[in-house]
């Protein structure tokens, strides 16, 4: 019988980790692999458009769970998860990324005694206030097979005490997705982008830590107002980001010339955003990696990151707020060309390293 393998994805930053992954195992003979949507993002702009874009097939199971706080959204998909697993019992679980899914399946899977690995194993913030570093911890300890996206993350796990033979560095999956979808991203046309290609910085937030309290979230809006006299801004709110500008009133002072608020765009129109942006402003995760695999300057908005490679051999630079503006200005002068980072195994065949590591492990 065919090896059953379920891929499982719930928010925006999965879908471009589970894509490659998919295409590679879906082309095997030895084993059957099953998308499961967990529905922790729901939105068509948020989830429908990333499968779209990415060539991916309407998932097996939707578990359809929405948002909720992170004890109702997490309890949710375990409740909803448990079932497909008894149903379906897979041989492997694959969870990817930080997410809330991420932690909920891993904890269904190993209690049922079903294999589970972790693909983006290892990174590690350093900072437990963040909802996504408790999922990282708590998914790699319960994990069997642990695949890690850089060097760091293989040494964050030793260090932990993970045996060595769980761990595989295996690479950037993400860039996977950008390698795949390279030419799509190339031909896209911008009609709807009010300023020129390079003229533009591409802004992206949406951690609690800087949109969810009133007066954080003001302190960044002053900031952005003031770099946007130096360089127009292009800036699709996620929901969370609009949900709080909403209620706090403040999205009126985003009315300016110079900025352009536009809804969250699919996969390729992004990327494609931000291939074409003379630098971002950031506090995503993925967006860090992105941007060094381009070359773009990329200043996040955050006291720490989970990447550090994308800062010691990348184009990322963390930054506080009351230091942007000048950050800004610094890229501006002294980032003139494109230096792509050349960083071992960010090279778009990722996927294929966790197919043969699959394959090799289970003896298939
Ligand atoms: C989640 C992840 C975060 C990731 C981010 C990417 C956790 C703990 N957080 O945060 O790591 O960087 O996704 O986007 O898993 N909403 C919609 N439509 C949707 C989804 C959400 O309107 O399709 C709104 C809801 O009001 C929801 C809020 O956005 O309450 C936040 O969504 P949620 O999934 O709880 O967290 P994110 O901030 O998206």
């Amino acid at each position: 019988m065919s090896f059953n393998i379920h891929i499982i994805a719930g928010a925006r930053p999965n879908f471009m980790k589970i894509a490659p992954l998919w295409h590679a195992l879906s082309s095997q003979k030895w084993c059957t692999p099953k998308i499961i949507h967990t529905g922790q993002h729901y939105d068509v702009s948020m989830s429908g458009s990333f499968f779209e874009d990415l060539g991916m097939p309407t998932p097996q199971y939707a578990l359809n769970v929405g948002s909720g706080s992170h004890a109702v959204q997490t309890a949710n998909i375990m409740i909803a998860y448990e079932e497909i697993c008894l149903k379906d019992t897979p041989d492997l679980v694959i969870v990817v990324g930080d997410v809330n899914s991420t932690i909920a399946c891993a904890l269904v899977t190993k209690k049922l005694g079903i294999i589970l690995a972790h693909l983006e194993a290892g990174l590690r913030s350093g900072d437990r206030t963040m909802p996504e570093e408790i999922n990282r911890l708590a998914t790699d300890a319960i994990s069997d097979v642990l695949w890690t996206p850089s060097p760091d993350a293989n040494e964050n796990l030793h260090n932990e005490g993970i045996p060595d033979e769980k761990v595989e560095f295996v690479g950037n999956i993400m860039i996977d997705s950008f390698e795949m979808q390279r030419n799509a991203i190339d031909a896209i046309q911008h009609d709807n982008i009010k300023f020129l290609p390079e003229a533009y910085a591409a802004v992206t937030l949406h951690r609690p830590s800087n949109v969810d309290g009133r007066e954080n979230l003001q302190i960044i809006l002053s900031s952005l107002l003031e770099v946007a006299k130096s360089i127009p801004l292009v800036f699709p709110l996620h929901p969370r980001t609009r949900g709080n500008l909403e209620k706090y009133g403040f999205l009126d002072q985003l009315n300016h010339d110079n900025i352009q608020l536009i809804d969250p765009m699919p996969y390729r129109s992004f990327m494609s955003l931000v291939k074409n942006s003379r630098l971002v402003i950031t506090d995503s995760g993925g967006i860090q990696e992105e941007t060094s695999h381009l070359g773009i300057p990329c200043l996040t908005l955050r006291d720490n990151t989970e990447r550090p490679i994308t800062i010691s051999q990348g184009t990322n630079q963390l930054v506080k707020v009351e230091n942007l503006i000048k950050c800004v200005s610094q890229c501006l002068t002294h980032h003139k060309s494109k230096s792509v980072a050349n960083i071992k195994f960010w090279d778009g065949k990722t996927a294929q390293r966790i197919a043969e590591n699959i394959q090799q492990r289970f003896d298939l």
